[in-house]
């Protein structure tokens, strides 16, 4: 069942950072598979979050993977940082970077796991020639900087497109999804193709706490479940 191989990286954008440690843990106990670290520069995107400090605190709290998404004009300048941090997979834009294979060869040597993020407005063939490269590629699914954002559903049907390269060129490689995600959005990205869903709001938002939330984002993935697959269409 494809619902079961879908992992489930809670962003902690959305999280109260004065328990940082607590509610990271209380999504590990919940059954998160990996936490996704949204960092920004005010330049890439137009918001400031967190850096590696952060990263390295959270490294000693968790057993979990951390993804490290870098929202800043220049990867490159952090790279060392964060893979020094604990990061274990770097995620870099395909925008704004003139020499990405060498952004994606850098990560690569440092021994982590690379991957590459398209924008909203991106198409996804510019993934082609990297997906050689790369571990994961990553679907946003609202324009980057803010968390809460509403889901662009004109971002499905790229997501099917992403997903069928995957399985010509790489069939390894995870397909993210990251913007609005929740029990009603996860599904839709899920029978689109996306075998990883990153959600803030949806899990650090929730009233009724982090392991409900959880558990409502799995079940809507298996309820999605009872529709086809639509990989196979275009
Ligand atoms: C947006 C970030 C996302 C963000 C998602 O720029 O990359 O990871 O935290 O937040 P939600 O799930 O609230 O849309
Ligand atoms: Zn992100």
């Amino acid at each position: 069942m494809i619902a079961d191989v879908v992992k489930l990286a809670p962003s902690i954008l959305a999280a109260d950072f004065a328990r940082l440690g607590e509610q990271v843990a209380e999504a590990e106990r919940a059954g998160a598979d990996r936490i996704h670290v949204d960092v920004m520069d005010g330049h890439f995107v137009p918001n400031l979050s967190i850096g590696a400090p952060v990263v390295r605190s959270l490294r000693r709290v968790t057993r979990l993977p951390l993804e490290v998404h870098l929202m800043v004009a220049d990867p490159d300048a952090f790279l060392t940082e964060f893979a020094e941090a604990g990061a274990d997979t770097l995620l870099v834009h395909w925008e704004g970077n003139a020499n990405l294979h060498r952004t994606v060869q850098r990560i690569t040597t440092l021994g982590k796991r690379a991957g590459v993020v398209i924008n909203p407005a991106t198409p996804a063939a510019v993934l082609e020639e990297i997906l050689r490269d790369v571990e994961q590629v990553m679907v946003m699914t609202v324009d980057p900087g803010f968390g809460n954002q509403p889901f662009l559903a004109t971002t499905l049907p790229k997501i099917g497109r992403v997903r069928r390269m995957v399985e010509r060129v790489r069939p390894s490689c995870d397909v993210a999804v990251d913007g609005g995600i929740d029990p009603h959005t996860a599904p839709l990205t899920v029978v689109a193709g996306a075998n990883v869903l990153v959600a803030g709001t949806a899990v650090f938002g929730a009233e009724d706490g982090v392991a409900a939330a959880v558990q409502r984002l799995r079940a809507g993935v298996h309820h999605g479940q009872d529709q086809p697959r639509r990989v196979a269409s275009r």
